[in-house]
């Protein structure tokens, strides 16, 4: 067995069993979002393990308010993208607002649609489904779950608010019944960090948390955030970067070598 979750498996993709011994041993993974093929390779290279392909390309990619209007026909090419793009990761794609919640027949064909156009290795979704988990993992499909503030449902819940703090004991049940209907890894987001540490010490599968603490056994981050990319990166976020500026000067350098008439100079050329 490697003795990291990248030692050795160069040549193949990270599997949900790669993720499971991650735990066992207690090493920390990172996770990160990705809508297309540029960062895929980069975050691949990096050594990411796991790419999600999340709805949040609709408020990072798609130009949307929020995640609810994204659709299955927008992401699965930008999952097709980011599975050509990396070839260690594993490529998760979230199932999106109204494309599984129906019933576990819904989430089937949703996600066999996934898996045969755009070779995803699994798919997550938000919320409590046990029969649907069931129905998908018994089928042949890895789920990861999803609690705590679940953007899907940002009308029912009020708005973007830590979730668990009076009803701590109800995520942590919920979280138990999606292990146990099968799933491989859980998100956590905006919750007590105690809660999540909790939830952390009692499943033997991975917690992901974002803005949950550091005890979970992963951590996720929407790209555009963890590069500074976001105009207004939420709380539970960190910039390791300032691309937009960097990709403002860039620009704006771009602009002035054109009106300039220093570009195209003498070095990009063709005579
Ligand atoms: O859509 C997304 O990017 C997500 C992550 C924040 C977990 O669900």
């Amino acid at each position: 067995m490697s003795t990291t979750l990248y030692g050795g498996a160069t040549h193949r993709r990270v599997t949900i069993m790669d993720l499971r011994d991650a735990k066992a041993r207690s090493e920390k993974w990172p996770m990160l979002t990705s809508y297309e093929q540029m960062t895929a390779s980069i975050f691949d290279e990096a050594g990411i393990p796991v790419l999600l392909v999340g709805d949040s390309a609709g408020n990072n990619f798609l130009g949307e308010e929020n995640t609810i209007p994204v659709k299955v026909d927008e992401l699965i090419p930008l999952t097709r993208a980011v599975v050509r793009g990396s070839s260690r990761a594993m490529v998760v794609a979230d199932l999106p607002f109204g494309s599984y919640e129906s019933s576990p027949e819904q989430a089937l064909a949703t996600s066999t649609r996934f898996f045969k156009e755009s070779g995803a290795m699994a798919v997550k979704l938000e919320g409590v489904h046990l029969a649907t988990v069931e129905k998908l993992t018994s089928s042949g499909i890895p789920v990861m779950g999803h609690l705590g503030l679940t953007p899907q449902s940002l009308h029912q819940l009020g708005g973007y608010r830590v979730q668990g703090r009076t009803d701590g004991d109800a995520v942590l049940e919920a979280a138990l019944a999606l292990e146990k209907a099968g799933a491989f890894a859980i998100v956590l987001e905006l919750v007590p960090a105690e809660l999540a540490a909790r939830i952390t010490a009692a499943l033997s599968i991975p917690t992901i948390g974002i803005g949950a603490g550091s005890a979970c056994d992963a951590q996720v981050l929407v790209w555009t955030d963890m590069a500074g990319f976001t105009a207004k990166p939420p709380k539970l976020a960190k910039a390791y970067r300032n691309m937009r500026a960097d990709l403002l000067a860039a620009t704006q350098e771009f602009a002035a070598d054109v009106r300039a008439g220093s570009f195209p100079s003498e070095k990009e050329t063709f005579h």
